[in-house]
């Protein structure tokens, strides 16, 4: 499937000089977000996972399907302030800007198998933060997908022990 074809890029946004990757005409087209969720299914049901990870926001659109196919639980990884139980919290870099992902206490059972998604790996910030806290709570990360990767920045050099599937590269 030639999924950069369901790609629109926005020159200058959110800033001057980015070129933001818009997934949204991929999630538009039902067979595309389809066969992108298979993929990502069946490397998970090769990783064997117990539950599924994802930061918020568009790490749910990528994650919350490949845990309903998998009849498995997803838990979210929010931005600070947002989630209403007992937290662990951890500071990130963004591509542009800093921030604070947290995810709750029991989110995570010790010894479980997690696949982190999310739609970009951009300079891997954010999935460093949210391995981070998968770790901290005992969970074994197995892998970690994407739909689009930013090559040009690198982000595959922070999960370089990790094993990590892309469905696209820029
Ligand atoms: C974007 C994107 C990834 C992250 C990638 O999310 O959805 O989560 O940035 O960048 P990184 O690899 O440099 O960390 P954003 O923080 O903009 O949040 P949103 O999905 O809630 O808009």
């Amino acid at each position: 499937m030639d999924y950069k074809q369901h790609i629109k890029i926005v020159e200058d946004w959110p800033k001057e000089g980015i070129k933001f990757k818009d997934i949204t005409p991929l999630m538009a087209d039902g067979k595309a977000y389809k066969a992108a969720v298979d993929e990502i299914v069946t490397y998970a049901k090769e990783k064997q996972i117990d539950i599924v990870v994802g930061p918020e926001a568009r790490g749910f659109i990528v994650g919350c399907p490949v845990s309903y196919a998998l009849e498995i639980g997803f838990a979210p990884v929010r931005k600070e302030g947002k989630l209403p139980r007992e937290v662990i919290k951890v500071d990130y870099g963004l591509e542009y800007g800093t921030n604070v992902l947290t995810i709750h206490r029991d989110a995570i059972k010790p010894g479980q198998r997690v696949l982190i998604t999310d739609d970009l790996l951009a300079t891997g910030g954010t999935i460093e933060a949210t391995i981070k806290l998968v770790e901290e709570l005992g969970g074994i990360v197995v892998g970690c997908a994407f739909l689009v990767e930013l090559g040009y920045l690198n982000g595959k050099e922070k999960l370089k022990d990790y094993d990590v599937l892309t469905l696209m590269t820029y």
